[in-house]
């Protein structure tokens, strides 16, 4: 058969609530146009995220009832470490209640004032919690990856020789060398097992650690396995063993690929490291076999693990975002290709070309997308990533709206409203204005800007 389906049937339902154009308004003006602001039950279609609204299984809520909570030595935490290290055999797995905690902890001590880590594209929380110690967050992604309409297999690789020459010039600053799978702020582009493995090869030749930030680390296994020479007849469970084997520690968000509500972790090799990253974990996150979750977050974590490297779900999953993608090329509206593992990405930039970067045209079409049909998205682009670490203000290299697709949530239909009421935006484009800042805090301002429109 040609058609891909959910491999999966239903069995709880979780009602949406219908607003009209008018409510959504209404709601607009009281948010001051910020969708982080927007009570969930005001939205029909919430792409906000892909991570900790994933639907769990039958299974991970049957395994949610074995959890085990006790302080020390549970059960639950031994499921937990198992199911990573099938995947991911790191001698050290060290459980946190979500990915930047993780970050927060490896910055902490392998970052600090002049520090530089490279990556192919951090993402936002890792940015931070890099500069917040002082250190510098480098992006060393592939050319092609900067352009949306580039047909690249692997746009999330990181550029080989832009790492040597970093290496070269900074090495006595860089205390570690990461990469994001897939990468999220750059589209949701995977990156090639091939780069993986020279990435790792030139960290080593440096003497330096290489770490995988492994968010979406089973759909960037899935396209290695359909688009890189020679994987298409391995398991993903392999695929995910050798992108991990030629790393020293990974940081993890079980939100996003363990199909997890919450959870994440911290996993190394090093002994010294492990060490005083469970100390910080202990007066930071909690003790070492739980670090901020409960018994039954880790049963849940250890189900999911097992159940998202299945074939059939990777393949619909990737099939479901695509057919968003194909739709809405066909309908004009340009997006980031070829369509990522997590999200279907709208190029605002070029779709509102009459919109300048610094009035955010991102903002503007997010904006736009929640008043015509309740949709919520995110904007990826300057007011993400525009205010620099010196107060200064320069437009981002792209300008985004990121539609981050829920696991297992929402159905074809659900994709087809969605699609109407893109097309119906972009059919009036040109009567979009842009948007202007009115408040912003220090850091991280897309979570707490007010905007109006200008
Ligand atoms: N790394 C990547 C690549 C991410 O996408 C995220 C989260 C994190 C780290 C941090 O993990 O949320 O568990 O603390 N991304 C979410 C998103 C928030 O919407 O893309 P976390």
């Amino acid at each position: 058969m040609k058609t891909i389906i959910e491999p999966f049937r239903i069995k709880s339902v979780e009602p949406i609530r219908m607003t009209s154009v008018e409510q959504r308004r209404q709601i607009l003006r009281d948010t001051h146009y910020n969708l982080f602001a927007v009570r969930s039950q005001d939205v029909l279609i919430d792409l906000l995220t892909d991570s900790g609204t994933s639907a769990m299984s039958s299974e991970q809520w049957a395994a949610i009832m074995r959890g085990d909570e006790s302080y020390a030595g549970s059960p639950s935490f031994e499921r937990f470490e198992a199911a990573v290290r099938e995947l991911m055999p790191f001698k050290h797995v060290i459980p946190t209640h979500q990915g930047r905690a993780a970050e927060a902890i490896l910055f902490s001590i392998v970052g600090g004032a002049g520090k530089k880590i490279p990556s192919n594209t951090h993402f936002d929380t890792t940015r931070g919690n890099i500069e917040a110690t002082g250190a510098q967050a480098v992006d060393l992604l592939i050319e092609e990856g900067k352009d949306p309409s580039n047909l690249h297999p692997f746009k999330g690789n990181l550029d080989l020789d832009k790492l040597e020459a970093f290496l070269a010039a900074n090495a006595a600053s860089v205390p570690c060398v990461m990469i994001t799978v897939t990468n999220n702020a750059g589209g949701g582009q995977p990156v090639s097992l091939a780069n993986i493995q020279a990435v790792s090869e030139i960290a080593r030749r440096y003497g330096k650690p290489f770490f995988i930030d492994g968010c979406r680390f089973a759909e960037n296994a899935w396209f290695i396995k359909v688009r890189e020479p020679g994987q298409a007849s391995r398991s993903i469970p392999d695929i995910v063993r050798e992108m991990f084997a030629v790393a020293d520690g990974m940081t993890m968000s079980a939100k996003k690929d363990a199909f997890a509500n919450i959870g994440g972790w911290l996993a190394v090799n090093d002994d010294e490291l492990a060490r005083t990253a469970k100390n910080r974990l202990i007066l930071t996150e909690g003790f070492t076999s739980y670090g901020g979750l409960a018994g039954r977050d880790l049963e849940a974590i250890a189900q999911g693990l097992k159940e998202v490297v299945d074939e059939d779900y990777l393949q619909y999953r990737v099939r479901a975002n695509t057919y968003i993608g194909e739709r809405l090329t066909a309908g004009g509206v340009p997006i980031v290709l070829p369509v990522g593992g997590h999200a279907v990405f709208i190029d605002a930039g070029a779709l509102l070309a009459h919109i300048p970067a610094l009035q955010y045209p991102g903002q503007a079409l997010a904006v736009a997308l929640y008043e015509a049909g309740g949709i919520r998205s995110c904007e990826i682009g300057s007011v993400m990533f525009g205010r620099q670490p010196d107060g200064s203000e320069k437009p981002a290299a792209m300008e985004l709206v990121r539609l981050a697709i829920p696991r297992r949530v929402y159905t074809q239909s659900h994709a087809d409203y969605l699609i109407e009421v893109i097309l119906e935006v972009a059919g009036r484009k040109q009567s979009l204005d842009g948007m202007r800042i009115e408040w912003e805090p220090k850091s991280l301002r897309h979570f707490t800007a007010r905007f109006t429109r200008t």
